[in-house]
């Protein structure tokens, strides 16, 4: 994500738009996107924990909770073709129901972590997406994905059959959606990704997202009754900007031009679970400027994941707030897995880091733009975290400091040695209706 702030001011800038399908209630375009920049903004601020740990704390709770009486790593590789098997408490919470397909909306009562407000369009109507094609960025064709996120009523969107899906131009989002792949095999590829703008309340599960690259960017609907002149998009894959209680759960994410998800603008409440990330550079990027401190209320969980194959670096890279890493896998790395700059603070919980043989990139931590005298205030924990090949995690802060981390607050996570069974269905699962998931 480069240059966001700017892209931002643009949107403000050059727009003349006289389609006959807008039929916006202010004449101006650009105060549609003031409104709901002021809309979101002050939903963020709202979806904001003062108290962070009551948080982490409740998900490491409910994952003490969902492993009771197992033994840990079972290091089976095999591809698993038992019984339906939920390994942590997110999962627990609807696959192995066989109705899961006539059930779909209890998903929306599952999530942990930060974003767990989050609800997406459990209170609407269902949206059945039947073509896949995205030709008309103005007046799209209902039955297609992007005429789906831009109703202004809260959707619970599925998929009729397994497709693929090019778009055309950024899917710009609106309120209230869920998206979910659950029963067909649903690809966003070829084309431009996903944006989450000064919105709230997004499920997306259940997805792969690969191979995403800029949009060209031009007139793009953006809500029922508006379309927006847009500059070019980044080729990120997902892109939260400035948008809260965000919930991105079984994604399988590759290759994307440029993030894979990144959160920047005063995002907050945001969990990212079960999802499983392969061959890309640049992972996870959360808050893109040194100089924007509203991205203090930033507020992220990244939890049951599983960092795979040909990953670089930014697992995710942090700025200004605060992001509870715990219980996923690091098994690749080329550089290394967590940094960050401007003071973030990161709780790593109970995950496994597997370094590389590079020797030189053994660390998973890394700190930008300040010497040690700067970053040794920065709170950054490792708890009960499992460290292979070499891989060690270099901490900062007083490791029971402010924010009212005192050691006794502190409710320790699952240990690391549990992350191959909480992590074991991470990334899209094979679900069939009529059978458990
Ligand atoms: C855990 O492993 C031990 C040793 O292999 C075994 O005796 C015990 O029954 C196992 N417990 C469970 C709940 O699987
Ligand atoms: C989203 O749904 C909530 C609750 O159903 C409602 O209060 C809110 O106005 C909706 N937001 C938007 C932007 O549609």
């Amino acid at each position: 994500m480069a240059m966001a702030a700017v892209k931002w001011s643009v949107l403000f800038l050059s727009v003349a738009v006289v389609a006959p399908v807008l039929r916006a209630a202010d004449p101006v375009p650009d105060e549609y996107w003031q409104k709901r920049a002021e809309e979101a903004q002050k939903a963020n601020l709202e979806a904001y924990n003062p108290n962070p740990l009551d948080v982490t704390n409740s998900l490491n709770l409910h994952v003490h909770d969902a492993v009771k009486g197992t033994n840990g790593t079972r290091r089976n590789l095999a591809k698993y073709t038992g019984p339906c098997l939920a390994t942590n408490p997110i999962d627990r919470c609807w696959r192995c129901d066989p109705n899961w397909a006539k059930n779909r909306k209890k998903l929306a009562d599952c999530v942990l972590g930060f974003g767990r407000k989050t609800r997406g369009g459990k209170f609407g109507r269902f949206y059945v997406v039947t073509d896949p094609t995205d030709n008309d960025m103005a007046n799209p064709k209902p039955g297609t994905l992007r005429h789906a996120v831009t109703r202004n009523v809260p959707l619970w969107i599925i998929f009729a059959r397994s497709m693929i899906i090019r778009l055309n131009q950024e899917l710009i989002m609106t309120s209230n959606k869920t998206i979910d792949g659950r029963g067909a095999n649903v690809r966003i590829t070829g084309g431009a990704g996903i944006t989450v703008q000064f919105i709230r309340n997004v499920i997306i599960h259940g997805i792969h997202i690969h191979d995403i690259v800029a949009g060209t960017g031009g007139l793009i609907i953006d809500a029922v009754d508006h379309i927006g002149f847009r500059t070019r998009s980044d080729g990120d894959g997902i892109s939260i900007f400035g948008s809260s209680n965000v919930w991105i759960d079984h994604v399988s994410m590759s290759n994307c031009q440029d993030g894979l998800i990144d959160a920047i603008m005063g995002s907050t409440a945001i969990t990212i679970s079960n999802s499983h990330f392969t061959n890309h550079n640049e992972v996870m990027l959360f808050g893109a400027s040194d100089s924007y401190s509203p991205d203090q209320i930033m507020q992220i969980t990244v939890a049951f994941n599983h960092y795979g194959r040909g990953l670089v670096q930014r697992m995710p890279r942090c700025r200004w707030g605060f992001v509870h890493v715990v219980n996923n896998d690091y098994t690749h790395w080329l550089m290394y897995a967590i940094g960050g700059s401007q003071h973030p603070t990161i709780i790593s919980q109970g995950n496994r880091f597997i370094a590389p043989p590079n020797v030189a990139a053994k660390e998973v931590t890394k700190r930008d733009y300040a010497t040690p005298d700067v970053w040794k205030n920065w709170l950054w924990k490792s708890e009960g975290d499992v460290m292979m090949n070499g891989a060690f995690f270099t901490e900062s802060g007083f490791q029971g400091q402010n924010l009212h981390l005192s050691k006794q607050d502190f409710i320790t996570a699952k240990p690391g040695t549990y992350v191959r069974r909480l992590t074991r269905f991470a990334g899209t699962i094979n679900c069939k209706i009529g059978k458990p998931c």
